[in-house]
């Protein structure tokens, strides 16, 4: 199996780049070609804009989607983002580590997303969801939060963190992967000291043993199952008695106050 795993953290010696080290060691010892990157570390540049194309098919307005797809088609993309888009196509299994920022993944993963899966050539209208290009790939997400477990559930105080990585994870559905259930780990506080440090690393100890059994046997992984196509109508609403996976796809608003005004 070839194996890419994308961190983005800026320390090398973090517990984030700790664990994408462990990872790699797992799956090399079970034989895997494994590849890693470290989105700081190569100095990716996040922001997508006008610069990156050489080859403009429209010199007088920047159009991000129509330039994407025109660099594609005429083979012109820039060189890290075709040096990205092999490592995925060439991968069976994508990890993705990263600490939780603000509520989501830091900005340097985001723009990854932004500039490496462009449009026409990682997707198009044909190709999205269960269709997509990296159709049978799989792909995990790793998340560190400092925030304890209990503050991020589904009735804590910090919103439910499985819900608030959605976009990723829809994300990379909708580029065709099949989505494994986040690994997350809550609690990762930085600068303590004394009992409260050995402490602190006693927990983490356990956190790596936990996570490299399970990669170990990333086959039995459960996958987060997402609506098909054929579970929606035409006008691309959730048909009545289709599955519900998520409360992002529902059939009832709820008893949210979220009517648009
Ligand atoms: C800019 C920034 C934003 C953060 N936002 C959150 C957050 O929204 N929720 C949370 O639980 N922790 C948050 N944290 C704490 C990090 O998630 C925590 O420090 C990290 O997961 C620890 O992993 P590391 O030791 O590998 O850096 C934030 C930290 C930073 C630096």
């Amino acid at each position: 199996m070839n194996v890419l795993i994308i961190t983005a953290h800026p320390e090398a010696d973090s517990f984030n780049s700790y664990l994408a080290s462990e990872a790699a060691r797992i799956f090399e010892k079970q034989g895997s070609l494994v590849h890693s990157v470290n989105l700081y570390r190569e100095n990716f540049e996040p922001c997508e804009g006008q610069n990156f194309y050489t080859h403009m098919q429209d010199v007088g307005r920047f159009d991000a989607l129509r330039e994407q797809r025109h660099h594609w088609n005429v083979n012109k993309l820039p060189d890290d983002v075709t040096r990205h888009i092999e490592l995925l196509k060439n991968s069976d299994l994508l990890l993705l580590h990263f600490p939780f920022w603000w509520f989501g993944m830091p900005a340097i993963l985001k723009g990854w997303m932004d500039r490496v899966f462009v449009y026409g050539g990682i997707y198009d209208s044909k190709h999205r969801h269960e269709i997509g290009i990296m159709k049978g790939k799989r792909a995990l997400l790793t998340v560190t939060a400092g925030a304890p477990a209990n503050a991020c559930g589904h009735n804590g105080r910090h919103g439910d963190m499985r819900f608030l990585l959605w976009p990723p994870i829809h994300a990379l559905h909708y580029i065709g992967y099949t989505m494994l259930e986040p690994y997350l780990i809550h609690g990762v506080r930085g600068g303590l000291d004394g009992l409260a440090k050995e402490k602190q690393q006693q927990f983490l100890d356990e956190k790596v043993k936990d996570f490299k059994s399970r990669l170990i046997n990333i086959n039995a992984w459960p996958i987060i199952p997402f609506n098909k196509e054929e579970d929606f109508n035409e006008d691309k609403t959730l048909k009545p008695h289709s599955p519900e996976y998520s409360p992002f796809v529902r059939h009832n608003r709820g008893n949210w106050k979220t009517d648009p005004i």
